[in-house]
């Protein structure tokens, strides 16, 4: 009976040692520890025992039982371990995140929707119109003919002679105007073409048209609305300067300037020392306009103005050349 405990405790030792995986481990405590165990089968014999042998045989086969559960306990903590430190290497929490680029809008767009968000303030709608456009609506309606010296300042892209890219957002003006009676309180943002490229200028650039038609509308109510628009884009000790200008379709007209920017008007190198810095042409809706849509010109006072949002992109964040808007790279974009 000794003897078996002890070759028992033997094998189970060698045994526990060659197994390589949780399950077989499992399987071996069954084997020698489980309720009909190899242990269990030796035990039983116990009672046949004669009666002074029980106790000592018995004190054995016990501390032989606490043998091989202390092995296999040992054997498991082990596996344990090793299971642990493989989680380890597939999970290392305290490894810093990878990097997410996460990408945003565009500075121009995020300047346009500021440019939409501080008009509807003033209850202006969105208007728009096609970019591939008829002379008709970006000229003609406008009051500039054919022969119009107003056109040379255009540099047009023409597809046909009637058909061309719009040169600026005005068209709009008059296809909303066509196809809405008065009142009108629109702005028309969106795309416009002309054949002209260098660090102030591209071929493409954008545009947003204001354009307001109403029965007792004034200048003042120009400069108010204007005056509203720079000092929510840009801050509110920005000065403005109405200069007198001159457009076919306005009259009369003014380019407006702010004060610089950069230098506040003490002058500096960004506004040529004077100061001030032009941002939109404007001015009140010219008779002929109102004909050519035909509004009743004795009836209807309007306002207009139209601005460059690349050039207010530019000088509300500093930037020196508006091509670096289109080259699409990433160091410069990821900034806004
Ligand atoms: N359309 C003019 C331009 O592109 C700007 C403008 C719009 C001026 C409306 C007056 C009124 O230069």
């Amino acid at each position: 009976m000794l003897e078996k405990l002890k070759n028992l405790e033997t094998a189970a030792a060698e045994e526990i040692f060659k197994i390589t995986d949780l399950a077989s481990l499992e399987q071996m405590r069954i084997k020698y520890l489980g309720r009909k165990g190899l242990l269990s089968q030796i035990l039983k014999t116990i009672s046949s025992l004669p009666k002074e042998e029980k106790p000592k045989i018995g004190k054995v086969a016990n501390d032989c039982k606490v043998k091989i559960e202390r092995l296999w306990k040992e054997r498991f903590d082990q596996f344990k371990e090793t299971l642990d430190q493989e989680k380890d290497k597939t999970l290392d929490l305290t490894l810093p995140g990878f990097p997410i680029f996460v990408g945003h809008k565009h500075p121009i767009t995020q300047v346009l929707e500021e440019t939409y968000q501080i008009f509807a303030g003033l209850g202006f709608e969105i208007a728009d119109g096609p970019e591939i456009e008829e002379d008709f609506f970006n000229f003609e309606a406008l009051n500039i003919p054919k022969d119009h010296p107003a056109r040379d300042m255009h540099d047009t892209f023409y597809i046909t002679e009637e058909i061309l890219l719009r040169t600026h957002t005005s068209p709009v003006q008059i296809r909303t105007m066509k196809s809405h009676p008065p009142p009108i309180r629109i702005i028309a943002p969106g795309k416009v073409y002309r054949r002209d490229a260098d660090i102030t200028h591209t071929p493409m650039f954008h545009q947003v048209e204001g354009l307001l038609v109403d029965t007792e509308t004034s200048f003042s109510d120009l400069k108010g609305i204007l005056t509203v628009f720079v000092h929510q884009m840009f801050d509110p000790e920005t000065k403005l300067r109405f200069r007198p200008s001159f457009f076919p379709f306005t009259e009369p007209s003014a380019e407006v300037d702010i004060s610089c920017v950069l230098c506040h008007g003490t002058g500096c190198r960004l506004c040529s020392d004077t100061g001030w810095i032009e941002i939109l042409g404007a001015g009140m809706v010219h008779p002929k306009v109102f004909e050519s849509v035909e509004y009743d010109p004795q009836k209807n006072i309007g306002l207009a103005f139209g601005m460059g949002i690349e050039r207010i992109a530019l000088l509300k964040y500093g930037i020196g050349d508006i091509r670096l808007f289109f080259e699409n790279d990433l160091r410069f974009l990821s900034q806004f």
